[in-house]
């Protein structure tokens, strides 16, 4: 039988209605809505979709945007003078500088500088540390998109076997952090797989849950997948005119139960979970005035 399609978009708008009421309910408590200042620097075509993405859908949810764009030429101390004011700016609740950054910049400590309760896309230690102690502040958005796919999707993460291929700071690794906590849809025994990995697809086979994140087109086939599994495709690379997953989606999906296509899968949950962060940052903000 062929899988399941999780529709990403279906779900994320689900999860924006709820994130638009929260947020209306914040701005007349407050009298401001919740403010999320992004910034860009150079003219990266996908980047410049990104953040007009982000920008759309805080417009959409009753969540004001702001957009910093700054030349690709930018330099180190000028970008953390541009976080250092956005961090003072009262009237700011999240910041989100744009990756990738372009090569003069060193990202880390600039991503360090972001105040961490401004701070909406989980990079700073603080953050990172408080997430792995179990006690997050915020949630990464990409993880935590999966987590609520594999929630609305009705998967049962709990005792399963879920196979990450990939360890970015940016999925790979949190996501592992959240999802061998205790929790609903956590609990599991999570495999980090790396380019390292020896015997990739013999762990992948043996996966309830299998995690797509190392940004290579198509390189999860069907003989990586064990028949009824999960697979959450993260991927997203330009290939000529198409946006292509990390898994051969039309061979694993007559293997899988369920598969998240590239779109409308995780994609979408990405900036839902980041208009979550903001409205949850704003409350931070109001909570510690
Ligand atoms: N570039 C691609 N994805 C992301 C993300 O989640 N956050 C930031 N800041 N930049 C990105």
């Amino acid at each position: 039988m062929p899988a399941t399609i999780i529709d990403g978009r279906q779900i994320a708008e689900k999860l924006r209605a709820d994130i638009a009421r929260d947020a209306a309910e914040f701005h007349a408590a407050a009298g401001i809505a919740p403010h999320l200042a992004a910034v860009l620097l150079g003219d990266d075509p996908a980047s410049a979709v990104y953040v007009k993405n982000k920008r759309l859908a805080c417009e959409k949810a009753g969540l004001k945007s702001t957009l910093i764009q700054l030349p690709a030429a930018t330099t180190q101390g000028e970008l953390l003078a541009v976080v250092e004011r956005l961090n003072a700016d009262v009237s700011v609740h999240g910041i989100l500088v744009q990756l990738p950054l372009p090569k003069q910049i060193h990202p880390q400590p600039i991503l360090d500088a972001v105040a961490p309760l401004k701070d909406v896309d989980c990079f700073h230690p603080e953050n990172v540390g408080l997430l792995s102690q179990g006690r997050p502040r915020f949630l990464p958005c990409t993880p935590s998109g999966v987590q609520q796919i594999l929630i609305h999707a009705g998967v049962k993460v709990p005792g399963s076997h879920v196979a990450i291929v990939g360890r970015s700071d940016l999925v790979g690794r949190p996501l592992a952090l959240m999802l061998m906590q205790k929790g609903p849809a956590a609990d599991a025994t999570v495999t980090v797989c790396h380019s390292r990995t020896r015997d990739l697809a013999q762990i992948t086979r043996t996966a309830d849950i299998l995690v797509a994140a190392m940004g290579q087109p198509e390189f999860i086939k069907a003989e990586m997948v064990k028949p009824g599994a999960v697979v959450i495709d993260v991927g997203t690379t330009r290939v000529g005119e198409r946006i292509v997953g990390d898994v051969d989606f039309a061979r694993v999906s007559e293997v899988a139960a369920a598969i998240t296509p590239v779109p409308r899968g995780v994609g979408p949950m990405t900036i839902t979970m980041l208009l979550a962060n903001t409205v949850a940052a704003a409350r931070l903000h109001g909570a510690s005035q």
